[in-house]
């Protein structure tokens, strides 16, 4: 076992030395040097299975000296060699990735050995988990990427399909059946790009869904002016799917039904912390809803959705129709930050 030793007493450099010596068994090649630059040097050259490390060197002293050789060599399994007075700065080590620290004056051979061996094979299983969450993470992404993949192409054969529809009415349907799909589409896509594959940022993806729809349903409404006020919160995907497909029902709602034979006006979305919830507010200055109408209550699979996703979040619902038509969702996010 290649061992190197960086200490610059000494008199604990004959007594460690010694201490490997005697070991039967295993066959130490203990190397050492007395200071950092020295060390770097050392672990340029050669291969080492592990560190005996003592933090005050000529050159460095404390935690640097352990952040130094970590910056440079991640992989190796270091041991801190550190007197009773430094016994924080040792521990701190354990914290930042150190893998044991033994105080000098109380070490013995066996005790010296013992942690030099678990140091290295603690070290191995480390390296072996950080792997498989890599691998993990990747999946992850895959699989997020693909079920985007997925739903597009549903989006597409509904837009195929949509080819043999001759009725004007049917086709909408189509329409939005496609627009739902890609709207979930759109989640998957930013999971994927985002870091920790369960929440996205909910302001950024409506920003990106409203263009898409107003592209979509762009010869309904070519004077309509769209005013986005969103801030950047991150919402876990169990939320973000319910919300997505709830904000694309109320801004298609907005822009084929609030501004029908070329009238103008403009459609406000926000979505925002209100005291201790998040609040999506979409509203159109455009004819409104009929006042015989029962929101809560419609054969339409539209308002039916958002009334039925705004009780999968917990939230609640609030409809203004002064002056066009508002709707008002509130709910506790738990996973916000
Ligand atoms: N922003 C709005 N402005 C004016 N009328 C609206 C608005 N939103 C909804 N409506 C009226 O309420 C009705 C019901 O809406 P809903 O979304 O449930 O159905 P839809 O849009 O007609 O069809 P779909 O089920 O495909 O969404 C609409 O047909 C429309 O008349
Ligand atoms: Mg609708």
């Amino acid at each position: 076992m290649n061992i190197l030793l960086v200490e610059d007493n000494p008199g604990d450099v004959l007594i460690i030395d010694e201490m490997l010596k005697e070991v039967v068994g295993t066959k130490f090649n203990l190397v050492h040097t007395n200071r950092l630059d020295l060390a770097l040097k050392n672990l340029l050259k050669d291969n080492f299975d592990a560190m005996l490390l003592d933090l005050g060197l000529l050159d460095s002293q404390g935690m640097d000296t352990f952040f130094t050789i970590k910056m440079h060599s991640p992989q190796l399994p270091i041991v801190i060699l550190t007197g009773l007075a430094d016994e924080d700065f040792a521990v701190k080590a354990i914290g930042e990735g150190a893998q044991d620290y033994l105080i000098k004056g109380q070490i013995d051979g066996r005790l010296l050995i013992r942690s030099i061996k678990y140091a290295i094979e603690r070290k191995n299983s480390e390296e072996l988990i950080k792997k498989s969450l890599e691998e993990k993470k990747l999946l992850i992404k895959e699989i997020h990427h693909r079920v985007k993949n997925n739903l597009m192409v549903i989006s597409g054969l509904l837009n195929l399909q949509s080819q043999y529809i001759h009725d004007q009415n049917d086709l909408e349907f189509f329409k939005e059946s496609q627009a739902r799909a890609k709207s979930m589409a759109l989640i998957h896509e930013r999971l994927y790009q985002s870091d920790n594959f369960k929440s996205i940022d909910f302001g950024e993806y409506i920003v990106k869904l409203s263009n898409d729809l107003f592209h979509t349903y762009n010869c309904n409404a070519s004077h309509v002016k769209f005013d986005i006020k969103v801030e950047n919160i991150m919402v876990d995907v169990d939320t973000a799917i319910p919300l997505g497909l709830i904000v694309n029902e109320l801004l298609s709602n907005s822009l084929k039904h609030g501004f029908p034979d070329g009238r103008s006006g403009d459609i406000k979305i926000k979505f925002h912390h209100y005291h201790d919830k998040l609040q999506l507010i979409v509203k159109d200055n455009g004819i409104g809803l009929s006042g015989k109408m029962d929101y809560k209550n419609t054969d339409s699979l539209g308002l039916q959705l958002v009334n039925l996703l705004t009780g999968q979040i917990d939230g609640e619902l609030e409809v203004n129709m002064n002056g066009g038509t508002e709707f008002i969702i509130s709910f506790i996010e738990l996973n916000f930050n």
